[in-house]
């Protein structure tokens, strides 16, 4: 069995237990969004996404929203992360100061032996280092000579925190390293690399420097331009216990502080970009840092503005990071949220083109491809829909990719567009789309569809009947029995059964919270929207619910079974096997 660590960062889970337990998940958002009882839930007008009916349901007893409209759903959490935009640790921060609950201790210390405050603190330290280096060192001449000549303006240098890390091996070191334990430190944040041969060396040296901020305002690593050709041109902060490579966004932190509503957020490659075009006025731009946009990002993004608008170069390179960051795309672009695509000019990036062509310009959404636009250009681009052949083609290649969104209107539009540039209808493109199971990422062609066999139906039932009534779980005698079933999700049903046992009083959202960040969150969550029809057997749900153990159960003796069989079939059975057999055979004639 496999252990799974809380992804919650570095808050306990069990303290994420006692505030989900302690906040009503119905007070907490009819605080912000009037809810109005109707039947055994709770309902408003969705507020991400329009709409006239309202689809957004809560559930008290499972505290768990979700909207048939737009599909968006998840726990009390989730929703202060939505809603008010804010980060996992942030929207915890507000629970527990709503629910008066101090944060435990232990959420503040690091993994690592060292404070992790304290190393955020000492890269307060070097960013003033670094800014103090670029009005002082006597060398700073070249470095501001540069920023000039690349049009940085003083103001913007100063609100973007631009430094100069002097050349030499020890600049660094002399200034914050003294001591050893100094030493140690700044090696942890990455500013200074050990030498094989003992001692340490700066790691930035001779460079512009770009503090990197998270959403919080924390200093977490930098990245460092050379002022020359040399290579590399950037170097960046290493992966550290508060830098990781692909959640960060260079700009963010700039943008939510000068944006107090932020509707729109530019996707664009490089720190340059975000600088040059926030001295444009456009202060809404981040940067993925060299790194193609991941999941992670895109979470962050649309959950601080509504829309994103990625912007690459009209290169090669830039039209291949662009199908890639749709791929990214489609199973987070439900109602409510929009992606743009902007191609710049051959041989311009940003930078280059806001310079040239302006704020306007830049801000022209008649140049933006929508995301949907952008997906049938691309299949129309390798398809010839004067023949039915073609046709067909167009409808296999972007089931696929239509297959990777989540039901909403965008869905519906595109299956219609797609529906009519095929000459087809979109029932028939609907009816291939539900017996298509999401394929992995980059197939243009899918395989036959995959079955769902009955017995991980079995498994899904099972767990479903769970996050409707966790204390099912007290009805399960003997829970070794399902230990070694072979049917896929066994393995995760008994670390579910785990999960509540120890926490007897555990709702549906807490089990969610457990699993957030890992990949089984959004299957659980998909089950927790759709097992309300268990109210229909709710009076006779322990006894279903023993009846799909049972039969679960059955699997593994059929499996034995039929393993003893196979095993024997040319030498004679003995009298203890005939009795093992009977038995067998009598319990799963049973189920
Ligand atoms: P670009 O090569 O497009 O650079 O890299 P740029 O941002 O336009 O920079 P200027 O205008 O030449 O100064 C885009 C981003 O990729 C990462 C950096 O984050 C950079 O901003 N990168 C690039 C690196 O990390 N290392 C490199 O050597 C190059
Ligand atoms: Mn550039």
């Amino acid at each position: 069995m496999f252990i799974l660590l809380p992804m919650a960062g570095r808050i306990p889970q069990n303290f994420i237990d006692e505030l989900l337990a302690r906040t009503d998940i119905v007070d907490l958002i009819d605080g912000f969004v009037p809810l109005k009882k109707m039947g055994k839930d709770f309902k408003a007008c969705c507020p991400f996404h329009d709409e006239k009916t309202p689809s957004f349901t809560v559930s008290q007893n499972k505290q768990f929203y979700h909207c048939f409209g737009c599909g968006a759903n998840g726990t009390a959490i989730s929703f202060l992360m939505e809603y008010s935009h804010l980060e996992f640790l942030e929207a915890i921060e507000e629970m527990a100061n709503k629910a008066g609950l101090p944060i435990p201790e232990e959420a503040n210390q690091p993994r690592t032996d060292s404070n992790l405050s304290e190393l955020y603190e000492l890269l307060e330290i070097v960013v003033r280092f670094y800014c103090t280096q670029l009005k002082e060192h006597k060398q700073a001449g070249r470095a501001i000579e540069y920023l000039k000549n690349r049009g940085i303006s003083g103001e913007i240098a100063k609100q973007f925190e631009l430094g100069y890390a002097p050349a030499g091996w020890d600049n660094l070191i002399e200034e914050l390293g003294k001591s050893d334990a100094a030493q140690k430190r700044l090696s942890l944040t990455g500013m200074i690399i050990k030498r094989d041969n003992g001692g340490y060396y700066d790691r930035f040296r001779d460079r512009i420097m770009f503090p990197i901020r998270d959403p919080r305002g924390r200093v977490i690593g930098f990245g460092g331009r050379v002022l020359d050709d040399e290579t590399p041109k950037y170097l960046n902060s290493p992966e550290t216990p508060i830098y990781h490579k692909g959640r960060e966004l260079y700009g963010l932190y700039q943008a939510r502080r000068t944006n107090k509503d932020l509707q729109r957020l530019y996707v664009v490659e490089g720190y340059m970009d975000v600088i040059a075009l926030a001295q444009y006025g456009i202060t809404n731009a981040v940067a993925s840092l060299g790194t193609a946009a991941t999941s992670d990002h895109l979470e962050r993004l649309f959950r601080a503005a509504a829309q994103v608008v990625f912007c690459f170069d009209g290169d090669n390179a830039g039209r291949t990071a662009a199908w890639r960051a749709l791929e990214t795309t489609l199973p987070l672009i439900r109602d409510g949220r929009q992606a743009f695509f902007m191609f710049m000019p051959q041989g311009e990036d940003p930078d280059t083109y806001v310079r040239s062509n302006g704020r306007e310009s830049f801000e022209d959404n008649s140049q933006y491809l929508a995301l949907s636009d952008y997906l049938i250009a691309k299949l129309k681009e390798t398809t010839d829909l004067s023949t039915t052949q073609g046709q067909a083609k167009l409808v296999d290649d972007a089931l696929p990719f239509i297959s990777l969104m989540p039901q909403g209107a965008l869905r519906k539009l595109l299956i219609r567009d797609v529906a009519k540039l095929s000459d087809g209808d979109e029932a028939y493109i609907e009816s291939l789309l539900s017996s298509q199971k999401p394929v992995e990422r980059r197939t243009i062609r899918s395989n036959k569809p995959a079955q769902k066999s009955g017995n991980e139906n079995l498994v899904g039932k099972i767990i479903s009947m769970l996050l409707y009534q966790p204390t099912l779980v007290h009805t399960v005698e003997n829970q070794d029995a399902l230990k070694s079933i072979p049917v896929a999700g066994v393995d995760f049903l008994l670390e579910l059964l785990e999960l509540i046992r120890n926490n007897p009083k555990i709702s549906c959202a807490g089990i969610l919270e457990n699993w957030r960040d890992t990949k089984y969150e959004p299957r659980l969550k998909q089950i927790a929207a759709s097992n309300s029809d268990m109210l229909a057997v709710s009076s006779r749900l322990e006894e279903e619910f023993l009846g799909a153990l049972t039969k679960l159960q059955a699997k593994k003796t059929q499996q034995e079974l039929k393993q003893l069989t196979n095993v024997k079939r040319v030498s004679n059975l003995s009298a203890e096997d005939k009795e093992a057999i009977r038995k067998l055979t009598k319990i799963s004639d049973k189920k």
